[in-house]
């Protein structure tokens, strides 16, 4: 872990040029310009640097993604579409040149989005010409030697396999040597935008001129973002396998979403020892799911390890884990000054699960407009995304995913009176919302330990629902995780779940 200047949430009385909240790679990279531009810069994170997303994913910075680039064109303009190749080629060539100068190992290798049946080749038609009419080098491929259903695929060579925590880290260790200030374990529940800009924290308020909300989804609500995301949430998994896995970076276009790939070095094996590298380790992850919306995540991994049996037989499962992103409903992601922000408060989120090219390319977006980078010195694409309009297809969207919300709210309050409490004690790893009063509360059982908490979620009222798979309780309206006893993980709420004895379980 890199070395805080502020071992522990020690207020600092200075006053800062900018304040960014969230150790994430849209922090960071943030963070790192910003000090690299002369300001003094301290870095907030409610958790360790990279917790969540970024040190959880699966570690490909492509300009190919999945089918993002047809769907792109078809409800933007091709300028705009070539403005977010653009943004995400810069992205990609500043992890390069940090990761060489930092010793982060980088590999090379080509990414396929790829068709399981031949129902998903008009997607990879599609993504073919899009990436075209884009200017990238992509190439049309019928076959492949590999042992899962693969229909063909688009294929673009000199992407980038990296360890996305170890990238985190070793931005956060440069941020910190070159003069920045990163406060760990504290967690921000308010911005106010003043002057200077008041960022307040359980144990004090920290003053500067700028605030970046770098927190994945802002944890403000100015400019309602949480209703323009979808918080869509993955499970990964690796394995040792006899065979060699196939090289490439894998996207399937068509459902269910699988991605694949061997760690570039391998993971450091002890029982490797010497100098043997390591045997790669493939990662094969996807089932993604609205947050809180599925009624088993437990049911999702374990469809995600029998595909990985049936495909490569042998494989031995060695981690799992989740994480989650958010799709920005007019499918490129928001950066800049946030609305009611007084022009001293920005944020960026919106990716789709691309940020690690698109979290760098949003830091280059914000930390030029902070630094007063004249326009005509700018990226050009910074000036076409900043300026897109918002299309039919995007309201459309918006429309089906606020429909999405409002009936997730009703079903999760009709539902838990269903239910009245007491109820017997939940099974190991099991959790059940109960009605009190009127009231949900989810009771779970976690290594022995019966909780009651309230099972309200802390942003806007959603109902929470278990995750058996994670032992959180996730809230399906715009994607609030809280642990068992109540604590928040993520997600645009800020407080914690209160506890609760009153809802005693039946023992
Ligand atoms: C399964 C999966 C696979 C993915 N694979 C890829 C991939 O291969 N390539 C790619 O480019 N992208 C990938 N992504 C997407 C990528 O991981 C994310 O887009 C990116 O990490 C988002 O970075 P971030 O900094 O915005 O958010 P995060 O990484 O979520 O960081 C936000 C930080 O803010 C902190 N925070 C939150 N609230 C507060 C608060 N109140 N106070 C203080 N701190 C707070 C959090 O603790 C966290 O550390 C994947 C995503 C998923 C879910
Ligand atoms: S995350 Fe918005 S209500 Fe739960």
């Amino acid at each position: 872990m890199p070395s805080s200047r502020y071992e522990t949430a020690v207020l600092p009385t200075e006053r800062f040029d900018v304040a960014v909240i969230g150790a994430g790679i849209t922090g960071l990279a943030t963070a790192l310009m910003l000090v690299r531009g002369g300001l003094e810069v301290v870095v907030v994170e409610a958790s360790d640097v990279a917790a969540l997303a970024t040190g959880a994913n699966t570690g490909k910075a492509s300009v190919l993604q999945g089918s993002v680039l047809q769907r792109i064109r078809r409800t933007h303009s091709t300028r705009l579409a070539r403005a977010y190749v653009e943004a995400n080629l810069d992205g990609q060539r500043w992890i390069a040149e940090f990761a060489q100068h930092h010793g982060v190992p980088v590999a090379e290798e080509i990414a396929y989005s790829y068709a399981s049946t031949d129902d998903g080749l008009r997607t990879v038609d599609r993504e073919f010409e899009a990436a075209l009419a884009a200017g990238l080098p992509a190439e049309r491929i019928d076959r492949m030697p590999v042992p899962f259903p693969f229909a063909g695929a688009v294929a673009l060579p000199g992407q980038l396999a990296l360890d996305p925590y170890r990238l985190a880290v070793a931005m956060a260790r440069a941020f910190v040597a070159e003069g920045g200030v990163l406060v760990e374990r504290t967690r921000v529940e308010g911005v106010h935008a003043g002057r200077p800009v008041e960022v307040r924290t359980p144990v004090g308020t920290i003053r500067a001129e700028t605030a970046v909300i770098a927190t994945a989804t802002p944890i403000l609500d100015r400019g309602l973002y949480f209703a323009k995301l979808h918080a869509s949430r993955s499970h990964l998994t690796s394995y040792r396998v006899a065979e060699p896995p196939p090289s490439g970076l894998f996207l399937s276009v068509d459902e269910p979403t699988r991605t694949i790939r061997t760690t570039p070095d391998g993971v450091a094996e002890p029982e490797s020892g010497g100098d043997a590298p390591p045997p790669p380790l493939l990662l094969v992850g996807g089932n993604d799911h609205p947050v809180g919306g599925v009624p088993s995540t437990e049911a999702r991994v374990q469809d995600l390890v029998d595909w990985t049996h049936r495909h490569f037989p042998g494989a031995e499962l060695t981690h799992r884990w989740a994480a989650q992103d958010y799709h920005s409903l007019n499918l490129v992601p928001f950066a800049g000054r946030m609305p009611r922000g007084r022009g001293r408060v920005w944020f960026a989120t919106g990716y789709g699960k691309w940020g690690l090219t698109n979290g760098v390319a949003a830091a280059i977006r914000i930390s030029s407009e902070i630094l007063g980078v004249p326009w005509f010195e700018r990226r050009p694409w910074i000036r076409v995304i900043g300026t897109r309009v918002t299309r039919p297809g995007d309201l459309a969207r918006g429309a089906e995913e606020g429909a999405r919300v409002g009936r997730g709210l009703v079903t999760g309050w009709v539902g838990a009176q269903g239910r009245p409490a007491p109820v017997p004690r939940p099974a190991e790893g099991e959790g059940v919302v109960v009605s009190r009063g009127g009231v949900p509360y989810g009771v779970s059982t976690v290594e022995g330990r019966t909780c009651a908490v309230r099972a309200v979620c802390t942003h806007l009222g959603g109902v929470l629902n278990w995750n058996d798979a994670e032992s959180t309780w996730d809230c399906p309206l715009h994607g609030s995780r809280f642990e068992a006893s109540g604590r928040r993980i993520e997600g645009p709420a800020v407080y914690d779940l209160p506890e609760t004895t009153r809802t005693r379980p039946r023992i």
